[in-house]
């Protein structure tokens, strides 16, 4: 068994995190990290957890989680896990670590006093670890000890624009994102804007033109076309807005359709919809989590609801040169704990997709 530790284990990426691991037979959780609820049970904190065989909360040592886990999960706020985690190595340098918050995600570390304002005081982390976006990152994250689980909005804006980037279908400087979001994306520690009567029958955007997921996506994006040879960087026009949904993201995002008729050829497809649609299904071939949808379908968030699918679909929009592509994913899933499962399986050499084998909840 591999046994698991959860730092940050009673927020909602954390919850969703067990409820996924209780379904997992090759998974067993040993140590549940609470700052607020030491001494208390799940069932204390989430009633659904009524009746489960699980860890008290603990405020545990250091010494105790890097002996007694194979795998330690962070879910929680940014700049809260790197002390953690460069303690946890220190202590036992074979323990592997994903951190479900951002502490590990950009290379760059002058990036996290910018965008989210406090200074990486591990920087020597972010040269260690490997950005788990499982099927951009396979073969990498499966020998990985340290893995930066992806942003929610980088998870499903990156997987949308990658197979553009890869075959250099798009303009990188053209690049406009419109995101969608439910409101357990922003965790469950209390603000006013999320209380029910504010954000009911509400829509807003937030995050103007600085949100701290910017510098992830062009990040990720820049290292796919520079792989083709393409030194152009990503300039990313992103809004997201808050809708009044427990989970789920939708993305609807637009780009300058870049083709000349010898790249078409070499990639045999036609410049449209279809063809389009074709070369994602190439791309994404044998991913299973990644649903292609059909010319005449769109993703919705429903149809991905607690599970780990992401689903995409695009279009060439012939009359203005440019293409749409969307993407809908549960953001604590394919955004969060899904996708932690998932690069867990593989740096333990199991199946990617055990534990993960959840149809959508429709209703
Ligand atoms: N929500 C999402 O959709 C989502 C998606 C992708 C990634 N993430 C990332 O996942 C992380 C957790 O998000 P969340 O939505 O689950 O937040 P959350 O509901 O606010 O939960 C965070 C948890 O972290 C613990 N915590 C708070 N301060 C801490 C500290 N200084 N040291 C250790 N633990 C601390 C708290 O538990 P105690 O008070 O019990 O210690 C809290 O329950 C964040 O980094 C977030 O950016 C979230």
């Amino acid at each position: 068994m591999i046994r698991v530790g959860i730092v940050g284990a009673t927020g909602y990426a954390g919850e969703e995190l067990i409820r996924l691991l209780l379904g997992h037979e090759k998974a067993l959780i040993t140590k549940l990290v609470s700052r607020t609820f030491v001494g208390q049970f799940m069932e204390d904190v989430y009633p659904s957890y009524f009746g489960y065989d699980l860890p008290r909360f603990e405020k545990a040592s250091k010494v105790e989680l890097a002996s007694e886990c194979d795998v330690v999960f962070f879910a929680s706020p940014s700049g809260t896990a790197w002390p953690w985690i460069r303690d946890l190595i220190s202590i036992n340098p074979r323990i592997k670590i994903i951190d479900i918050g951002s502490d590990l995600r950009l290379k760059d570390p002058l990036l996290y006093k910018e965008w989210y304002g406090y200074e990486h005081g591990a920087p020597e982390l972010l040269l260690k670890s490997v950005y788990g976006l499982t099927e951009l990152n396979f073969e990498k994250i499966t020998n990985a000890g340290l893995v930066a689980n992806p942003g929610c909005y980088p998870t499903a804006v990156i997987l949308a624009f990658a197979p553009l980037l890869h075959f250099g279908l798009i303009g990188v400087d053209s690049i406009i994102v419109n995101a969608l979001t439910g409101i357990s994306g922003a965790g469950r520690a209390l603000s006013q804007g999320y209380h029910f009567p504010e954000c009911n029958e509400n829509m807003k955007a937030y995050g103007l033109l600085r949100h701290r997921h910017v510098p992830e996506i062009e990040q990720e994006l820049n290292i796919i076309g520079k792989a083709i040879g393409r030194d152009e960087p990503v300039c990313l026009s992103f809004t997201p807005h808050v809708v009044p949904l427990n989970r789920g993201i939708l993305i609807t995002g637009y780009g300058d359709f870049r083709w000349d008729k010898a790249k078409v050829s070499d990639l045999n497809i036609k410049p449209d919809t279809l063809g389009l649609t074709q070369l994602y299904k190439d791309f994404y071939h044998g991913k299973k989590f990644i649903r292609i949808r059909p010319a005449d379908q769109v993703p919705q968030t429903k149809a991905v609801a607690g599970s780990n699918y992401c689903d995409i679909s695009i279009r060439a929009d012939e009359r203005t040169g440019r293409i749409l592509v969307m993407s809908a994913i549960d953001n604590l899933v394919k955004g969060a704990a899904g996708q932690a499962v998932q690069n867990m399986n593989l740096m333990f050499g199991e199946p990617e997709d055990t534990g993960l084998n959840l149809a959508p909840l429709w209703l």
